[in-house]
């Protein structure tokens, strides 16, 4: 029996399309292992969002070669963003030349057909241009109590440090129906989560020969019976809708969790970020969603040392931090990406600044985390168990709130994927603790 290993790199959209490139290689029964010495296909599923992913990937693919070199029918391939960047792909082809396989975002699906040549000594470099939606593409999944479901690939926006929309190309809908009966299938299979997933979900259904929008695809989801989480990322604060809002607020299926990435406080790095929408804006949305979901939780993404950035916009920043209340955010260095118009933006910010900059806005949302933490003590709340915590030997469980608070319980039997009412004890970080008071 052959086997395949998966190396994943980035976001939720390349974890669920490791799942495909996992169903394409099952198909042509190959079957997973965890050990390279083991396995006689390698992939590695990239990103490129940052030059440290890009680096640190590139890092990997060499090791590779020392396992080729000791068992010289192994496959090894790259896919995913950073290979769909043309003169990538040519870099990787020059420093790499054991390389099998070089295939794009956009020509994932002919990975199959690129395995059988590689498999008759033929190396494959082919990186796509057209953009589709591929149906046919199995998939193999991998994500426990959770399904992902992609509703709406590609992305319009070209914010201007933004590697994704050269890599994922046009933004590109499934249709209402199709997406409604994967659903279905997966909620009768026993998924007890169900999350959409799409660089910007409220964007979804505008392309559409028969138009239909975020929040009609959200009420049709949520009709779906049994028991089961709705759950999708991101949203894009210039798009969210007050009838997405209302949706959210309507249906006891949707979870009250939204991620909705600010990337910055400043007026002026906004309009330079290409953003579309200004700090009063987004605080504005901030509390119309807060108004309609009172126990929401919403997460962000923040980013600093963006191009002409000072010291007064990043205290706008922190300012921003400190009125929105993000119950966690997600905080990055920027970083320079060749193609997009932010790389050639003058007054780019010294590493030190950016160092420096990070550390007071980790700071910053690490209290305001830790005061929300606070208030849930004591408290019972609904969680789906999720997993053992692997953190901890054995009997450590974790699971999520309908806000998105990572809870760990200690248990003795195996709950995993069962519905709980935990008593919140205590905190540490962002993690809280309970004790289980109903299993559901
Ligand atoms: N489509 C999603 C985000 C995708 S990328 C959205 O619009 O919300 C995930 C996060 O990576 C972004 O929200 C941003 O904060 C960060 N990011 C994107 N490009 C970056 C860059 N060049 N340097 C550093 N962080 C970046
Ligand atoms: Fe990138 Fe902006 Fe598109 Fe998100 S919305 S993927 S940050 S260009
Ligand atoms: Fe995701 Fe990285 Fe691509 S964040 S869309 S895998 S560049």
């Amino acid at each position: 029996m052959k086997k395949y290993l998966i190396h994943t790199y980035g976001c939720q959209m390349n974890v669920h399309e490791s799942e495909k490139i996992a169903g394409i290689l099952e198909s042509k029964g190959y079957t997973e292992t965890s050990d390279e010495k083991e396995a006689d296909v390698i992939m590695f599923n990239t990103c490129c969002i940052r030059e440290t992913a890009e680096s640190k990937i590139m890092g990997h693919i060499g090791e590779t070669k020392r396992l080729k070199a000791r068992k010289p029918s192994l496959i090894v391939g790259v896919c995913g963003c950073m290979s769909q960047q043309k003169e990538v792909a040519e870099k990787l082809k020059k420093r790499y030349p054991f390389l099998d396989v070089i295939i794009g975002t956009s020509n994932l699906s002919e990975l199959g057909e690129m395995i059988d040549r590689a498999n008759v000594g033929k190396h494959c470099y082919e990186i796509g241009d057209r953009f589709c939606v591929d149906e046919n593409v199995p998939v193999f999944r991998t994500s426990g109590t959770n399904a992902w479901v992609n509703i709406i690939y590609g992305c319009n926006n070209f914010c201007t440090y933004c590697i994704v929309p050269y890599v994922r190309g046009r933004e590109r809908s499934r249709s209402k129906d199709v997406i409604l009966s994967e659903v279905k299938q997966l909620v009768a299979e026993g998924y007890k989560e169900i999350t959409l997933l799409g660089q910007n979900v409220d964007s979804y259904g505008k392309d559409l020969d028969k138009p239909c929008t975020f929040a009609e695809l959200l009420y049709a989801i949520a009709e779906i019976d049994g028991k089961f989480r709705l759950r999708f990322v991101s949203s894009h604060p210039k798009d969210m809708s007050d009838e997405c809002i209302a949706a959210i607020a309507a249906s006891p299926k949707i979870c009250n969790n939204i991620h909705l990435p600010v990337q910055a406080g400043s007026n002026s790095v906004l309009a330079r970020m290409n953003r579309k929408y200004t700090r009063e804006q987004y605080l504005d949305l901030v509390d119309r969603i807060r108004a309609k979901i009172p126990d929401v939780g919403i997460t962000s993404d923040i980013m600093v040392g963006f191009a002409g950035e000072t010291e007064e916009d990043f205290l706008q920043t922190l300012d921003l931090v400190e009125k929105a209340r993000f119950s966690s955010l997600f905080s990055f260095v920027y970083s320079r990406r060749k193609g997009t118009v932010g790389y050639s933006m003058e007054n780019q910010i010294d590493r030190a600044t950016k160092r420096d900059r990070i550390t007071r806005l980790i700071a910053c949302q690490n209290k305001i985390t830790k005061e929300i933490s606070d208030t849930y003590t004591g408290k019972v709340m609904e969680i789906l168990v999720e997993d053992t915590n692997p953190k901890y030997a054995g009997d450590v469980y974790c699971g999520r709130t309908d806000c998105g608070r990572l809870v760990n319980f200690k248990y003795t039997e195996n709950v995993v994927g069962s519905f709980a009412d935990v008593k919140i004890k205590e905190h540490r970080s962002a993690t809280l603790w309970g004790d289980v008071v109903k299993l559901k």
